[in-house]
């Protein structure tokens, strides 16, 4: 019996601006375009969260798929869901609100839940428009 990776998809929407104070505004907005519009633009992100593991003989579960919703909804989606990532969440106080970005500090907090539920966190992949998605694997090769 192998490893199996297995995911769970959640979504959530968020506005942000890619901004640095420490740069003119030409600066800005020549390194970040429109991502550095004073007054904001939003998303509708789709987090995919992977997860490695042998199933568990008993339940044939690497991970029970109604708990990993709960830790990603309770430590993720609801800091995010419908806020302005720049000044509402937490987590991402005085970090660039890159994709890039909120993918590690996902990765710092998902981490160590999803251990304890019987886990490893493998991959963390995050949509943020039709054309553009990160993908993380926690400072490891992937795969
Ligand atoms: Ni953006």
């Amino acid at each position: 019996m192998g490893t199996c990776y297995i995911t769970r998809r959640e979504t959530f929407n968020a506005a942000h601006k890619l901004w640095r104070e420490d740069w003119s505004q030409e600066k800005n907005d020549e390194v970040f375009g429109k991502c550095s519009n004073h007054n904001w633009h939003g998303h509708n992100f789709i987090l995919f969260v992977t997860v490695k593991g042998l199933p568990n003989p008993d339940t044939g579960f690497v991970i029970n798929l109604k708990e990993l919703s709960q830790i990603i909804k309770e430590l993720i989606i609801e800091p995010l869901d419908h806020k302005n990532m720049n000044l509402d969440v937490p987590f991402l106080r005085d970090i660039l609100a890159s994709t890039e970005n909120l993918v590690i500090e996902m990765w710092k907090i998902l981490e160590k839940p999803i251990y304890l539920a019987g886990g490893e966190l493998a991959k963390i992949k995050l949509i943020e428009t039709e054309n553009n998605f990160v993908e993380y694997f926690g400072g490891k090769e992937p795969f």
